[in-house]
């Protein structure tokens, strides 16, 4: 049975959204294989380019969305993007310095940080847009009954 959000109008963009999620949790999974299997901290840094680069095209896509569809909270979301951006790609550039030791540890960092932003934040953008999609419906289905002429 499909859910509310499935059943919405607004299900390709989330479905978009889903799939980007998606591959940034199996790009995080595979930083923690490669360093489970002994990958040197050298040979984990094209994942983690990969990682920031899609985060950047990710977060690119939904904050078109949020403008699109004229979300409210769209400049906060924005700002959290960035600073988890920043976040992201200062964790990279210590890890290419040597600063940082990337192990299960530090990878964690990764998961908690995608995950919190996902189930929080983007799941606030989610629910509106659905409430959106539901409140268009009712308004263009409310003039046509009211136009339709007494038996
Ligand atoms: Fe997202
Ligand atoms: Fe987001």
């Amino acid at each position: 049975m499909l859910s509310a959000r499935e059943k919405s109008d607004s299900s390709v963009g989330l479905r978009l959204l889903n799939v980007d999620h998606r591959a940034i949790e199996r790009l995080i999974e595979a930083l923690h294989l490669a360093m489970a299997l002994g990958e040197r901290a050298e040979g984990t840094l094209p994942l983690l380019r990969q990682l920031s680069d899609l985060t950047r095209t990710h977060f690119a896509l939904e904050e078109g969305m949020m403008t699109a569809t004229g979300y409210p909270d769209a400049a906060a979301h924005r700002r959290s993007h960035q600073h988890l951006q920043q976040q992201l790609d200062g964790f990279i550039a210590l890890c290419c310095r040597g600063q940082v030791i990337l192990n299960q540890n530090s990878l964690s960092f990764l998961f908690v940080w995608h995950s919190i932003h996902s189930h929080r934040e983007d799941a606030r953008y989610a629910d509106w847009l659905v409430l959106r999609d539901a409140r268009i419906r009712q308004e263009s289905i409310a003039p046509s009954a009211l136009s339709r002429p007494f038996a």
